[in-house]
């Protein structure tokens, strides 16, 4: 291919604040995909882009030419039988410690009717990956053909498996690129990452799930704001129904971080308990989810009580291979952390929880590395909660005991317990945008 653009120029011209042309930007996410533009040149413009930022209109056709690189999902032939289309829904979250919350939820989305096309990815340093919390389900199956997600979605109504590679490559070139030239933090670049994926999967519907705090990827409020809006603006422009709920990350989420752990503490949530913040973020989204369908006054809670939920949950993970009834796999090594004064819980570092479970084994430092199914933490205390000196705070699990003195080394300083400290848990839900907010 002859170049039609000199991509120096329009490194110079991003460097400098200009704006890219429709036109340049679709000769550049393509050249780049092809290999006509080198990854030396990549990495200068995505440093650019972090710096000088871009404009609506150019996320939004930067967005639109990684999708072009790949294919497109296409759910329309999901019908009721008076021949009407049955619309999709769909959850991202961009990731925290502890969150468990697309297994409880496609689930329970189902239950009410509406197909939820979960695609989802691996965990990689310290968040963890719903396929490998779900691979801790004896027989269960991440990959998929699209004509198997189509049919379980017809058949079952949720879906979670591996996102194809099909799907925007050039989003897939790209983020491997940033994760190794410092360029992840650009507010353009992660919101057209994410977006492309998900316009590019076909959803009708969509609820982000946008975390802040230590824990997440955006540390702060105004940050995180800016992402939200940003990708409520893109969905929003791709016809795709899109709202986002601003939610607290300082703090993990519910009682466990882990693999099997979690599974275990979603089918908790499904059976009508479970720890209040998963349950309440759980029914936050899913409200979203069937709002964003035309479903509103229903109470998500409804079916997590009545047990349909559970029934949609053991009907997907035998649609995938998955024994919904099998033990979950139990760790070798346990080591429990015991409260070293009486007190009320203040502050629990979800960064630091996260580096733990990822050192115990439940996560991965490299795409190649396996997970331990079993590793992971129980958290017997959660800020608010009054503990006595001795009682356990923290239990650690995993197969490989070398790997415990790490994990505590973690936590060291990651806790506090104040005397006399009366502190109520921080609210979960901290905003909600829609299409009417930017
Ligand atoms: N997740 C993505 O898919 N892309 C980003 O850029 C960041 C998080």
């Amino acid at each position: 291919m002859s170049p039609s653009h000199d991509v120096v120029d329009l490194i110079r011209a991003k460097r400098d604040g200009d704006t890219l042309s429709q036109e340049q930007i679709d000769w550049l996410i393509n050249a780049y995909t092809d290999g006509t533009v080198a990854e030396e040149q990549m990495s200068a413009l995505a440093m650019a882009i972090l710096l000088r930022g871009m404009d609506r209109t150019e996320i939004r056709q930067w967005t639109a030419a990684m999708i072009a690189t790949g294919e497109r999902m296409n759910f329309s032939s999901l019908t009721r039988p008076d021949g009407s289309r049955r619309l999709t829904a769909d959850k991202h979250s961009t990731g925290g410690v502890g969150d468990k919350i697309t297994l409880p939820l496609a689930p329970l989305v189902a239950s009410y009717g509406v197909p939820v096309p979960q695609l989802s990815g691996r965990g990689l340093g310290h968040t963890g990956g719903t396929l490998d919390k779900l691979e801790a389900v004896r027989g269960w199956r991440a990959h998929l053909s699209n004509a198997e997600v189509l049919h379980q979605l017809d058949t079952v109504g949720a879906v979670i498996c591996a996102a194809g590679s099909g799907l925007a490559p050039a989003d897939k070139k790209l983020y491997a690129l940033r994760d190794v030239t410092g360029t992840v933090e650009s507010i353009p670049l992660i919101a057209s990452s994410i977006m492309s994926k998900k316009i590019a999967e076909g959803t009708d519907a969509l609820v982000l799930d946008v975390k802040v705090g230590a824990g997440a990827f955006m540390k702060n409020y105004d940050d995180a704001f800016e992402l939200a809006q940003t990708m409520v603006a893109l969905g929003t422009d791709a016809g795709v129904h899109t709202t986002a709920l601003l939610t607290e990350m300082d703090t993990p989420l519910g009682r466990t971080a882990g693999n099997a752990v979690e599974v275990q503490e979603s089918v908790e949530v499904l059976a009508g308990g479970g720890p209040t913040d998963v349950v309440e973020l759980t029914a936050a989204l899913a409200a979203e989810m069937l709002a964003g369908v035309g479903l509103t006054g229903v109470d998500p809670l409804d079916n997590l009580k009545n047990g349909k939920a559970m029934d949609s949950w053991r009907a997907m993970i035998a649609a995938q291979g998955g024994d919904p009834d099998a033990p979950l796999p139990e760790p070798r090594h346990q080591h429990t952390l015991h409260a070293p004064e009486t007190g009320t819980v203040t502050r629990m570092d979800a960064y630091a929880v996260g580096i733990a479970a990822w050192r115990l084994g439940a996560g991965r430092a490299r795409k190649e590395d396996q997970v331990q199914a079993a590793a992971g933490v129980r958290l017997h205390a959660k800020p608010g909660d009054t503990v006595t000196a001795g009682a356990p705070l923290v239990t650690l699990l995993t197969d490989d005991d070398q790997r415990i003195q790490r994990a505590e080394q973690a936590l060291a300083g990651a806790i506090d317990i104040s005397e006399g400290a009366d502190t109520a848990p921080a609210t979960l839900i901290k905003a909600r945008i829609a299409a009417a907010d930017i």
